[in-house]
């Protein structure tokens, strides 16, 4: 067996510098490929809502009104494809989108596009402007990006006096953007809020230079200085992990390493912070459940195979749908709408792929060794210290949670839907990825992970705090009704601690219970209170196993 290793190790070294460049010619020719296969299907997707009259993509489930930030999507996926008469629709989209830009100074969403072109203008009694819903401070970075990947990379398909207009916009866009400022008018931008605020960056980096505007110039930088140190700290994105919007984060820095000069901090950083944000992916990733093991500091995805997430696309132009945490039809899964951003993703994939290390390459395809992975991340003014993440890897079982002390409830974003801080997966029989998840209810958890264990306390906890797990159906064919964790199919779970063993079970699932879906995804509510009267802190401990 030595003597066969040996043998192996000789032929390895004479055939090393022929295997690398195969390897590497090989890895890069496949990306290409599969970013055009994940080009074509986003856009079979959206050719199907789209709406060549009007100009722009329908807003998905309404009764046919339109999008602004999916159609400018669209937009670059047309000119990417560059078919028959793709670039003229996309100048056609392109001059609805900034003509519905607004305008007045005065007015908190200066600069920003509209959500959809049949909204009431915001600020009315009729309509009041709601940060987030009547209009979206974050859709400037959105579309602010989509339109600098059309100047880079396809201005020469359209003519020059409309990329003059888009070039314009953007600095619109950039100009409103610096009216944000966490904390001020219902306004949570602060370098924390990873993935805005890296598009924020990156908008105003960008236009500051090509327009010759200084202050932007100068914004860009600070911004991205303040993101950087953040970072830096321990390698992490304030928005730790996170299948949706680490998604969002990756695509934001690609433009800081792709279209920024590396005198600027933007420019000198992306690369890396890419690079190790993939390092820590790779670290996280469970090739055989398809899945990145929590927590998540931001997510709408419980199992990437059901719910479509940003990341998924990345994963799939590395290697393919075949091999990607996504199913097999794109279209059929949750939360699809984020399939609208697969043009931006296969037209940078190409670039960015340099910059995901072979480790992380082979973690997608095979899971190795059980592992720890520990980290912190830091999101001020919420967080009164670092979060302390901890996850526990293995083939079939996945434990992450992390440690936080906030001023809010529900993650900074306060979405407890969101905010996964505690997250249990597993393999199933059928491929799927079973899942327990703490709905947050509380401002500072302790969460210590060991082997197969979860140990939660809430150190500000009383008699009147209670555990909410949500914790996913079994797949078809299993038992239908859940009771206890004894009618939990694939995991064994014991429980412990000062709470009252018994849960309460209830279920939340899309034509009745007591409860509506999360996420899209129906869940078991198990609820685990504290004893009446009792004065320990509140302490709720899972041992659990892998199960067939
Ligand atoms: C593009 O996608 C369509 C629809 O999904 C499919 O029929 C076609 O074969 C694909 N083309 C290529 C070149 O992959
Ligand atoms: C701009 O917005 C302000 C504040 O809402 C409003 O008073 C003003 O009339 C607006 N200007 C124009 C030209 O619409
Ligand atoms: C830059 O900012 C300064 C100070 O706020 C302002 O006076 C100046 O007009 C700005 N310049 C541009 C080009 O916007
Ligand atoms: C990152 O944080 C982890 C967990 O606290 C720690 O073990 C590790 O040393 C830190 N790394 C750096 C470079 O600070
Ligand atoms: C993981 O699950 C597979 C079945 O999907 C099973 O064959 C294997 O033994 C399990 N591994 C461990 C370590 O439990
Ligand atoms: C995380 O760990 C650090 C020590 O590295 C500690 O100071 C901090 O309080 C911990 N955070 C939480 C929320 O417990
Ligand atoms: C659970 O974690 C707490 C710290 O938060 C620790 O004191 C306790 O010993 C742990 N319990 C078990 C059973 O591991
Ligand atoms: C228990 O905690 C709740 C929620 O923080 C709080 O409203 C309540 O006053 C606390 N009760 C006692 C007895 O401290
Ligand atoms: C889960 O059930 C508990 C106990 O019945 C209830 O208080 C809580 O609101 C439910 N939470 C969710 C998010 O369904
Ligand atoms: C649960 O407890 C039983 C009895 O102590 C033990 O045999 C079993 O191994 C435990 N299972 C887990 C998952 O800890």
């Amino acid at each position: 067996m030595l003597y066969q290793l040996w043998l192996l190790q000789q032929l390895l070294v004479w055939a090393v510098p022929w295997l690398a460049a195969t390897a590497t010619s090989v890895g890069a020719d496949k990306t290409a490929v599969y970013a055009k296969d994940l080009l074509n299907q986003s856009m079979a997707f959206m050719d199907r809502n789209y709406d060549p009259v009007a100009g722009y993509q329908f807003n998905l489930n309404t009764a046919l009104l339109h999008e602004t930030r999916s159609s400018a999507w669209y937009a670059v996926g047309l000119l990417a494809r560059n078919e028959k008469d793709d670039a003229d629709h996309a100048a056609k989209i392109l001059s609805n989108i900034i003509g519905g830009q607004y305008h007045n100074t005065s007015e908190q969403w200066y600069g920003d596009y509209e959500v959809y072109p049949e909204g009431p203008y915001p600020g009315t009694e009729a309509y009041p402007a709601v940060i987030y819903n009547s209009w979206d401070p974050n859709w400037r970075g959105f579309i602010g990006t989509a339109f600098i990947i059309i100047v880079e990379e396809f201005g020469h398909r359209l003519p020059h006096s409309l990329v003059d207009r888009v070039v314009k916009s953007i600095h619109l866009s950039a100009l409103g953007d610096t009216y944000r400022v966490g904390g001020v008018d219902d306004d949570n931008l602060y370098p924390a809020y990873s993935n805005a605020a890296i598009m924020k960056a990156a908008v105003a980096g960008w236009v500051g230079r090509r327009v010759g505007d200084k202050n932007l110039t100068a914004e860009g930088e600070s911004w991205g200085g303040e993101i950087i140190d953040l970072f830096n700290r321990n390698q992490t994105l304030s928005e730790f992990n996170g299948p949706t919007y680490l998604g969002v984060s990756l695509l934001a820095l690609t433009f800081w390493a792709k279209y920024l000069p590396s005198d600027s901090v933007l420019g000198a950083n992306g690369a890396r912070m890419i690079r190790e944000i993939w390092d820590l992916t790779g670290q996280l990733y469970n090739a055989d459940m398809k899945n990145i093991a929590g927590p998540w500091d931001r997510s709408y995805s419980y199992d990437m195979q059901r719910a479509l997430a940003i990341a998924g696309l990345w994963i799939w132009s590395f290697v393919g749908l075949e091999d990607a945490p996504m199913y097999r039809v794109p279209s059929a899964m949750a939360h699809v709408d984020d399939f609208e951003i697969g043009p931006l993703i296969s037209v940078l994939a190409p670039y960015h792929r340099q910059f995901v290390g072979e480790k992380t390459m082979e973690a997608f395809r095979t899971f190795g060794e059980e592992h720890f992975v520990r980290r912190q991340a830091f999101s001020p003014p919420y967080d009164a210290c670092p979060r302390n993440i901890t996850t526990w890897m293995s083939a079939n079982l996945t434990i992450g949670a992390e440690n936080f002390e906030e001023n809010v409830v529900g993650g900074p974003s306060v979405n407890p839907a969101q905010f996964n801080p505690a997250v249990v997966q597993w393999l199933r029989r059928d491929g799927s990825a079973g899942f327990v998840t703490l709905f947050p209810e509380v401002e500072a958890l302790k969460a210590v992970v060991t082997e197969g264990r979860l140990n939660l306390t809430y150190p500000f906890g009383n008699e009147t705090s209670q555990f909410t797990l949500h914790v996913s159906p079994n797949p078809l064919g299993g038992r239908r009704d859940v009771r206890s964790w004894d009618d939990v199919a694939g995991v064994k779970v014991n429980v412990s601690g000062s709470v009252d063993l018994t849960p309460t079970v209830s279920f939340c699932g899309v034509v009745g219970g007591e409860c509506d879906p999360v996420n899209d995804f129906d869940l078991w509510n198990f609820t685990y209170s504290m004893p009446a009267g009792s004065t320990k802190l509140p302490n709720l401990i899972l041992d659990i196993e892998w199960a067939e």
